[in-house]
């Protein structure tokens, strides 16, 4: 097979130019991804929370359903999550003894105020040992990651939660992978140029699920989507090509995207319903009831999603649910409090108890449809 370069303009313009973002936790799957694929358009896979042999075997799984053609034309990647230990973006005030040590009882403190939840629910409480991430691991599994994107030869990769330094992206465009990194504000937007990405995926504050806010301990921005991606381009310039996110429920937002100056949209949220996700049979259900106006709706009747860092630390938009209410001051701690949470949010999951679990959807999370992933894609076509 004829090798040739890959520029990032290649791997981020499929013919519908629409990916599936990347959707850790289960609704990403390698089936979903090569559905939108085979439609025309791109796809993302979610490395976060995986163990990379299970990227690797999703990768595998990904190329046998595809049938690998040429890599200039294999609009599909990997995303993953920057550890603490690797981010380069994470100010020196806070790995200080004294900083670690703050954020260890903050964490303390929010694990007694779960601790009734989890009795109610019959959940195990994590120690904060147990929840404290070990940097070493943290190190080893990113590199353990780069080396399954060398080795695979991944077309593709997108970092989110935090900044690598230039040597990784040197590292990947050495082996003809393209990197990029998700961004949520013009002074990231720099940083992330700087490091050497060769794009940007501009998330706007709608979108579902985490924001990807370089600095976890920094409130992420409220530009829209639109705005963001104007503002980007002009800070970066017209070179550096642009993947807008952020709820994004129909044809007209990717139009309005493409025309500010973004290569590609990439939407999460309305792919969750498809047969081809994994998204769990809780999330599946209130997505359904958001977007039949029957639960999870604010006054207006519009399904109602808010940020809440109550069940993993770090800021996302979920449907909103009484345990975002109930928890609006959760410390600035991924993963720990994510750690802390999963028991609980299993015990309720396996109750159906829906407002203890996160549901995570984007601003568009009303208009997401019962469809398989090649009519959603069609759905978000701009041609
Ligand atoms: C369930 C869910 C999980 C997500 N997981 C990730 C992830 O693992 N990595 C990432 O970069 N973004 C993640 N996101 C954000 C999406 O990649 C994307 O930015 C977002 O879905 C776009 O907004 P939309 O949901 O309104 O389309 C997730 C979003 C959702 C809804």
């Amino acid at each position: 097979m004829a090798m040739t370069p890959v520029s990032p303009h290649d791997v981020l313009s499929p013919a519908v130019p629409v990916f599936a973002a990347p959707m850790a936790g289960g609704p990403s799957t390698p089936a979903l991804v090569a559905a939108v694929l085979r439609a025309g358009g791109g796809g993302v896979l979610a490395g976060g929370m995986r163990a990379p042999e299970e990227v690797r075997a999703q990768v595998d799984e990904l190329r046998r359903l595809l049938t690998a053609g040429c890599r200039g034309e294999e609009h599909w990647g990997v995303n993953l999550f920057v550890p603490d230990a690797v981010t380069t973006a994470v100010p020196a005030g806070a790995r200080t003894a004294a900083a670690r040590a703050r954020r260890r009882d903050d964490v303390a403190a929010y694990r007694e105020r779960l601790a009734p939840v989890a009795e109610e629910l019959g959940a195990a409480l994590p120690t904060i040992e147990d929840a404290t991430p070990d940097s070493d691991a943290e190190r080893d599994a990113f590199e353990a990651m780069l080396a399954a994107a060398e080795e695979q030869a991944w077309p593709m990769v997108t970092f989110t939660f935090g900044l690598p330094a230039a040597e990784v992206f040197g590292r990947l465009a050495a082996a003809d992978i393209v990197a990029g990194v998700t961004v949520t504000s013009t002074a990231e937007a720099r940083a992330a140029v700087r490091n050497g990405a060769a794009f940007l995926v501009v998330q706007g504050p709608e979108a579902g699920g985490h924001r990807g806010t370089l600095d976890p301990a920094a409130d992420p921005g409220t530009t829209g989507a639109v705005a963001l991606v104007a503002e980007v381009s002009a800070a970066v310039g017209p070179g550096m090509p642009l993947v807008a996110a952020g709820g994004v429920a129909s044809a007209a937002p990717v139009r309005t995207l493409l025309g500010t100056g973004a290569t590609a949209v990439a939407a999460g949220t309305a792919f969750l319903l498809t047969p081809e996700a994994g998204t769990s049979a809780v999330h599946r259900e209130g997505l359904r009831q958001a977007a039949a106006g029957v639960a999870f709706t604010g006054d207006d009747g519009a399904a109602d999603t808010a940020v809440t860092r109550a069940f993993t630390g770090r800021w996302a938009r979920s449907l909103r649910t009484p345990f975002m209410a109930a928890f609006p001051d959760a410390p600035a701690a991924y993963p720990e409090v994510n750690v802390l949470t999963t028991g609980l949010r299993a015990a309720a999951a396996q109750r159906g108890d829906l407002g203890r679990v996160h549901l995570w959807a984007g601003t568009g999370a009303g208009r997401v449809r019962e469809a398989d992933a090649a009519a959603v894609l069609a759905s978000l076509d701009p041609r």
